[in-house]
């Protein structure tokens, strides 16, 4: 589980996941069936992290219009929240309340081959368009999507990420974090995890009305919390074949059986398997889908126009959140500062003074040694080799480890409690130990 973590931060924590949904249109039952349940199913286990974030300054890569973004941010958090997500339990936040997140994307920047963005899919597919259409290659493309890759590798790497979920048109966009992230590393030391994509490959795309992908660019979705009879109606325009009632139907290849399996248990699908073969008519089946489909959604819908009518409570929401992932965020990001060299100049001393050391950065680090007196002691160093604080002379080097583990576990709990056994350096502040704790543990204090 801590492969990828650098060697400071080698202590079991939980494997992260992290998602971004980008706040532009309305949640549709594909989404629900393939990101927004599965991720909140996920978000309920205990050894995993997750973190989940509206992703508001991609959609401005796509969308100009504001007030679209507005209510489709709103409508997306309200849909997540609906649907049983727990902010409590996760970091739920958007992404435009991160100011790291656009930090770290100019580091990220510099450390990028603009070859490599050269190839990224989307920026590729747009320049084919224009070369066919016998276009400039680069006409009507922003540099915003041209960049999209980085911005989204920062999203990732901020967060210390090691799973991201995505669909295989998203796989590029994880090997081009982790591009980056080796490329930091090497030139400024173990900092960044390097991120894997997941893919869900038991998640099957859910078919739209017309028996393709369910897809806003195709305009066969149904969204997920139109209200009740709207949702019969659509239910009732699924494509279906010919067959009168009484003739038998085929499974395969049917939308309406498909969406019925991605909502019903086995044995509810083998009963509709079996009305199949018994020539059950189309009207009903369809009604047997809408009650289905109703019997999930139907709860969560109240859910979601009761958080739909209140936005200053999701706003507090994404509020909180905020402070949570930035109570990770800030640190973390001020470590990758003082790594590439945007340091305080009053550093400079103590780090030169340190012999035999790279003028390289490197990561916060326990150390253990002996003194004259005989005695095992430990000090803990930052980023920049800056002794924070110094342990009392322990009898055993064992002695030592067990604090140190116990710092490196618990990070500013422990340290809260062992504070009179620890000596901190003169002109460093509590807060800066605390802070690099908090890399040993990754977690919210
Ligand atoms: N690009 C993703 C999409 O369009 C959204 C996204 C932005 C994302 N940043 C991310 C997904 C980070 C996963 C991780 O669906």
């Amino acid at each position: 589980m801590t492969q990828d973590l650098q060697p400071g931060a080698a202590v079991a924590s939980p494997t992260r996941f992290l998602t971004g949904i980008t706040t532009t249109g309305t949640p549709h039952l594909g989404n629900y069936v393939g990101s927004i349940r599965p991720s909140v199913q996920a978000s309920f286990r205990n050894d995993v992290r997750s973190f989940y974030f509206l992703a508001d300054y991609h959609a401005l890569i796509k969308c100009d219009e504001p007030a679209r973004i507005q209510q489709s941010t709103l409508e997306i958090a309200a849909s997540w929240l609906a649907a049983g997500l727990d902010p409590e339990r996760v970091t739920f936040y958007r992404q435009s309340d991160i100011p790291e997140i656009p930090e770290l994307t100019w580091l990220l920047t510099c450390v990028t081959g603009k070859g490599v963005l050269n190839r990224a899919h989307a920026y590729k597919a747009s320049v084919d368009k224009n070369e066919a259409a016998g276009n400039d290659p680069d006409a009507d493309v922003t540099a915003g999507l041209f960049m999209y890759p980085v911005l989204m590798g920062a999203d990732i790497l901020l967060f210390k990420t090691h799973k991201v979920p995505v669909g295989r048109d998203q796989i590029q966009h994880i090997e081009m974090a982790r591009d980056m992230a080796q490329r930091y590393n090497h030139l400024y030391g173990e900092h960044l995890v390097l991120p894997d994509a997941v893919i869900e490959e038991s998640v099957a795309l859910l078919p739209g009305l017309d028996g393709r992908k369910m897809s806003k660019s195709y305009d066969n979705t149904i969204p997920l919390f139109t209200p009740r009879e709207q949702m019969r109606k659509l239910i009732a325009g699924i494509v279906t074949d010919s067959r009168a009632p009484g003739e038998p139907k085929e499974t395969e290849g049917s939308a309406l059986f498909q969406i019925y399996q991605a909502f019903a248990s086995v044995d509810e699908t083998q009963a509709l398997r079996k009305a199949y073969a018994e020539g059950i008519a189309w009207g009903d089946a369809k009604q047997l889908l809408f009650e289905r489909i109703d019997r999930e959604v139907a709860p969560m819908r109240e859910r979601y126009h009761d958080l739909i009518s209140d936005p200053e409570k999701i706003e507090a929401t994404l509020q909180a959140g905020a402070q949570k992932a930035r109570a990770e965020a800030t640190p973390f990001m001020g470590e990758l500062r003082r790594a590439v060299g945007l340091r305080n100049l009053a550093t400079k001393k103590s780090a030169a003074a340190t012999k035999g050391k790279s003028v390289k950065s490197i990561a916060p680090a326990f150390k253990q040694y002996r003194e004259k007196d005989g005695k095992f002691y430990f000090k803990l160093q930052d980023a920049d080799s800056r002794v924070l604080l110094q342990s009392h002379g322990f009898d055993s080097p064992r002695e030592a480890a067990v604090m140190i583990s116990a710092l490196q576990k618990e990070g500013v709990n422990a340290f809260a409690a062992l504070q009179n056994q620890l000596q901190i350096s003169p002109g460093i502040e509590v807060t800066e130990v605390q802070a690099t704790l908090r890399f040993f543990t990754s977690e919210t204090p």
